[in-house]
C-alpha cells in the first residue's frame, strides 16, 4: 500500500526536532483526523532556507510527508520553497494512497504557515503566499502537546 520511500521516511524520519529561534514556525492541524504538524524554518539574510525541522503528531503518512517536505525545502529560496506543494512532496515519495493525500496537504500548509510567520516577523509580503486555512499557530507559545 505504501511506497518504499514512504516507509523509509516514516521509519527513519529526517529533520525531526525543533529549531531554536527559528525564522519562521508554522503549526497546522487537520480538524477531521486531529493530526497536527509543526515546521520550523531557519532562513538566512539572503532568503535561503538554511535548515528545516518538524514535529508531527499524526499518522505515518503525515510523518513521512513532513520528513520529505523538510528535506525538499532545505537550501531553497523562499520562492522555491513555496513551490514545494503537496503534489511535489507526494511525487518525491513515489505517491500516496488516495485516502492519505490530505496528509501531504498538511505538509504543504505547515511550510506555508512557517513562511507566513517569517513574513510577519520581518514585515514583508511573500508574493503568492496566502495564510493557510488550517494555521493554528495563534498563541502557540502557551500551547503544549
Ligand atoms: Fe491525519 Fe494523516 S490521517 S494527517
Amino acid at each position: 500500500m505504501y511506497s518504499e520511500k514512504v516507509m523509509d521516511h516514516f521509519q527513519n524520519p529526517r529533520n525531526v526536532g525543533e529549531i531554536e529561534n527559528a525564522s519562521g514556525v508554522g503549526t497546522v492541524g487537520n480538524a477531521k483526523c486531529g493530526d497536527i504538524m509543526r515546521i520550523f524554518l531557519d532562513i538566512d539574510d539572503n532568503g535561503i532556507v538554511r535548515d528545516a525541522k518538524f514535529k508531527t503528531f499524526g499518522c505515518g503518512a503525515a510523518v513521512a510527508t513532513s520528513s520529505m517536505a523538510t528535506e525538499l525545502v532545505k537550501g531553497k529560496t523562499i520562492q522555491e520553497a513555496l513551490q514545494v506543494t503537496n503534489k511535489a512532496v507526494m511525487e518525491a515519495l513515489d505517491g500516496l494512497p488516495p485516502v492519505k493525500v490530505h496528509c501531504s496537504l498538511l505538509a504543504e500548509e505547515a511550510i506555508h504557515a512557517a513562511l507566513w510567520d517569517y513574513a510577519e516577523k520581518h514585515g514583508i509580503v511573500i508574493e503568492g503566499l496566502e495564510k493557510p486555512k488550517n494555521d493554528i499557530s495563534e498563541g502557540e507559545e502557551e500551547e503544549q502537546y
